[in-house]
């Protein structure tokens, strides 16, 4: 009885993992990728420290959730209309709204492999 309610448990948690996305290992190769997708597709917009185009990113994975970010990327401007987090972020940024990108899966997690390498560097205000 006990084990089966174990075993039921165990389940639950394997499905509710396989719902969300959750992040590879971040090798150096990925981290690399990652580093040249940001500088290409995202800095323009995301500078690490100033937020006059974009929301800074740093300390973004205490904020937001890996599924969540993998989502954002994936579809800024459905996410912006319908999920709530979305919603507001785009109400904030209302003049200049994130644009759709060409990211393939393996992309996206190779650019929030480089992001999470970046996300404790301190501010420069802190060195
Ligand atoms: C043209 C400017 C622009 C580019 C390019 C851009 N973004 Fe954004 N990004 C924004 C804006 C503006 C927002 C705020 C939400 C909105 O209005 O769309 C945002 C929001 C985000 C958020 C959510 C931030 C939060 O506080 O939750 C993430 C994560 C993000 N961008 C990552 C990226 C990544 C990764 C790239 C490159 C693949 C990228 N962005 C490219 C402008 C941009």
């Amino acid at each position: 009885m006990r084990a089966g309610i174990v075993i039921g448990m165990v389940i639950q948690f394997s499905i509710a993992a396989c719902d969300k996305e959750e992040a590879p290992p971040a090798t150096r190769s990925a981290i690399t990728a990652g580093a040249a997708i940001f500088e290409r597709e995202c800095v323009s917009c995301h500078d690490a420290y100033t937020s006059e185009m974009g929301p800074t990113l740093l300390g973004i994975f205490s904020q937001r959730e890996y599924s969540w970010l993998v989502a954002w990327i994936e579809d800024p401007i459905g996410m912006g209309e319908g999920d709530s987090i979305g919603r507001e972020l785009a109400r904030e940024w209302a003049g200049n709204r994130m644009p759709p990108n060409d990211l393939s899966k393996r992309d996206i997690h190779q650019v929030l492999a480089y992001m999470a390498s970046i996300d404790t560097f301190p501010r420069p205000s802190e060195y």
